[in-house]
C-alpha cells in the first residue's frame, strides 16, 4: 500500500515536441514545450491538459487535440506519440496511456494521424469523416419495423460466428490502422465492419451489396491498398486481426462473381 502511494507521488519533467498547424493547407511545425510535476499516475491526455492550462495562463493558444470518453471506447483520441499510433504500449488507446510509460527527462514527440485521407483540422486534430462515409456506405442492416419485429435474442447464432462477430465489432473506428500503414490503407477498419455483419444472420440481406459499396467508398476516399505488412494489426488498440481482411476479400470476390451489381 505504501509502495503504491510512493509510486503515485512520482512526478516527471518532460520536453514535448508538439505538432502545431493552423489548418489543413497551412504549413505545420514542431513546437517545443516543457512540463513539470506530471504525475506518473496521470494519463497522457491529462498531461496535455496540464500543458494547455500552462499555455492559457501564459496567454498563449492551447494545443488542439481530440478527446471524448477517455476510456478507450469512442476512438477519437488519435495521436502519434514517439512515432507510434496511440503511443508505445500495445492494445490501448491514447487516453488509456499512462505517464508511467515515460521516464523523467524524456522528450516526447506528439503528432496527428498521418494520412492524406485524414487532413489536419488543427494542431493534433484530424478529419476522420472518411471512415464515417465508408461506414455509411454499408455498415447497417435492414430491420422489420412493422410491429412484428423479431427479437434479436431469439435468432440463434452459433458460437464460432458469434465470437468472430464480437471480435470484429470491437473496432472503435480510431483510424490507427490507417495512420500506421505505409499505404494508408483502411482495409482493417472496413474489414472489421464487413466481417462483423457477415457473421450474423441479421447482416445477410445486404451482405453482397454491403461489401461492394464499402470497398468502393474506401477506394473513393483515397485510402491505399493492403500489402499485408501487418502494422495495422500490431497498432490496433482492439486487437482486430488480419484474418478479417482475408474474410472481406473472400466476401468481395464472392459478391462480385455472384451478383449483378458492378462496383
Ligand atoms: S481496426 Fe483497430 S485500429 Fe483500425 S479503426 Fe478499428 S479499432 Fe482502430
Ligand atoms: S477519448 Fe475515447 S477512446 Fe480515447
Amino acid at each position: 500500500m505504501r509502495k503504491t502511494t510512493m509510486a503515485a507521488r512520482k512526478s516527471l519533467s518532460l520536453t514535448l515536441k508538439i505538432w502545431r498547424q493552423k489548418h489543413a493547407k497551412a504549413r505545420g511545425r514542431f513546437e517545443t514545450h516543457r512540463v513539470k510535476g506530471i504525475s506518473t499516475a496521470s494519463s497522457f491526455l491529462e498531461m496535455l491538459d496540464v500543458l494547455n492550462e500552462n499555455l492559457i495562463e501564459a496567454g498563449r493558444e492551447p494545443v488542439a487535440f481530440d478527446h471524448d470518453c477517455r476510456e478507450g471506447i469512442c476512438g477519437i483520441c488519435s495521436l502519434y506519440i514517439n512515432g507510434r499510433a496511440h503511443g508505445p504500449s500495445r492494445g490501448i488507446t491514447t487516453c488509456q496511456l499512462h505517464m508511467r510509460s515515460f521516464r523523467d527527462g524524456d522528450t516526447i514527440y506528439v503528432e496527428p494521424w498521418r494520412s492524406r485521407a485524414f487532413p489536419v483540422i488543427k494542431d493534433l486534430i484530424v478529419d476522420r469523416s472518411a471512415l464515417d462515409r465508408v461506414l455509411q456506405a454499408g455498415g447497417f442492416i435492414s430491420v422489420n419495423t412493422s410491429g412484428n419485429t423479431q427479437d434479436a435474442d431469439s435468432i440463434p447464432v452459433n458460437k464460432q460466428d458469434a465470437d468472430q462477430a464480437f471480435d470484429a465489432a470491437s473496432c472503435i473506428g480510431c483510424g490507427a490502422c490507417v495512420a500506421t500503414c505505409k499505404n494508408s490503407s483502411a482495409m482493417l477498419f472496413t474489414a472489421a465492419k464487413v466481417s462483423h455483419l457477415a457473421h450474423l444472420p441479421q447482416g445477410q440481406i445486404e451482405r453482397k451489396r454491403r461489401v461492394q459499396h464499402m470497398v468502393r467508398q474506401m477506394d473513393a476516399e483515397g485510402f491505399g491498398n493492403c500489402s499485408v505488412t501487418g502494422a495495422c494489426e500490431v497498432e490496433c488498440p482492439k486487437g482486430i486481426a488480419l484474418k478479417h481482411i482475408a474474410r472481406m476479400n473472400r466476401e468481395y470476390g464472392h459478391a462480385v462473381l455472384t451478383s449483378r451489381e458492378q462496383t
